[in-house]
């Protein structure tokens, strides 16, 4: 991730900031979030909105899908201030232009109402279990047992991100050579732990522990990586 003095944006030329708060594919994420004054800052946090308290006051625009964090695919969140709809181009399509579901409530198209449902729940749930306060602290206390892991098994596992930008979501490392990771995926598909292959282009391992992903399965997973690692290495 870009440290904010590498972050260059000048207010005469530049219309916005976009940032990707959580990046999937190699498991980055940002751990702080750039102010430029004058520039408004748009966020895609389709990956992590909800894993974290989150200040929405220093963004001009956030939108994230909900397949992560929020439920099921099929509903976007948009937060938007309302400056930026006076800033729109006025040609745009109807359906592209943020005023058409402003002036609709959000319901211009047929509303996928059970996935609405279903997001609201998981925001209940989210509220039962003590707020985003307590999501992030469980996110951490998550990620670390397998950061941990990593970190301590001197070299046969190695994480893909810089410590710095390490994202709570996706954590994605690699082993000595690729057969040893199809090993590993393989046999943790043996036991009930899917979907550890990393990204497609990508390649490698990933354990992407969203806000569903109980702490019992990370410690299932640091569990069986020790094993693996005792029997590989
Ligand atoms: C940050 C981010 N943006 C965009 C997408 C893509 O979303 P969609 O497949 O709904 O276009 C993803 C993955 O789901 C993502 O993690």
């Amino acid at each position: 991730m870009p440290s904010p003095q590498d972050i260059q944006v000048d207010k005469q030329t530049d219309a916005y900031l976009h940032i990707t708060s959580n990046e999937t594919v190699n498991g980055t994420q940002f751990h702080y979030f750039p102010i430029v004054p004058g520039v408004p800052v748009i966020a895609d946090m389709s990956s992590d909105i909800l894993s974290r308290p989150l200040n929405i006051s220093k963004f001009a625009v956030i939108y994230a899908g909900a397949q992560k964090n929020l439920g099921p695919a099929g509903v976007t969140i948009v937060i938007l201030h309302e400056e930026m709809l006076q800033q729109q181009r006025a040609s745009l399509p109807a359906i592209l232009d943020y005023h058409t579901y402003v002036k609709h409530n959000s319901l211009y198209n047929t509303p996928p109402v059970y996935i609405i449902y279903l997001v609201n729940l998981v925001l209940k749930w989210i509220k039962r279990n003590g707020g985003l306060d307590f999501i992030e602290k469980r996110n951490v206390e998550k990620a670390r047992l397998i950061y941990e892991t990593i970190d301590q098994s001197y070299g046969f596992y190695q994480g893909m991100a810089r410590p710095a930008s390490r994202s709570l979501m996706n954590i994605t490392f690699k082993m000595k050579n690729n057969e040893l990771e199809k090993r590993f995926i393989q046999e943790a598909n043996e036991q009930r732990m899917l979907g550890l292959e990393g990204y497609r282009s990508f390649g490698h391992i990933r354990a992407s522990v969203y806000n569903a992903l109980p702490y019992e399965a990370c410690k299932a997973l640091t569990e069986f990586m020790k094993e693996f690692q005792r029997h590989y290495c």
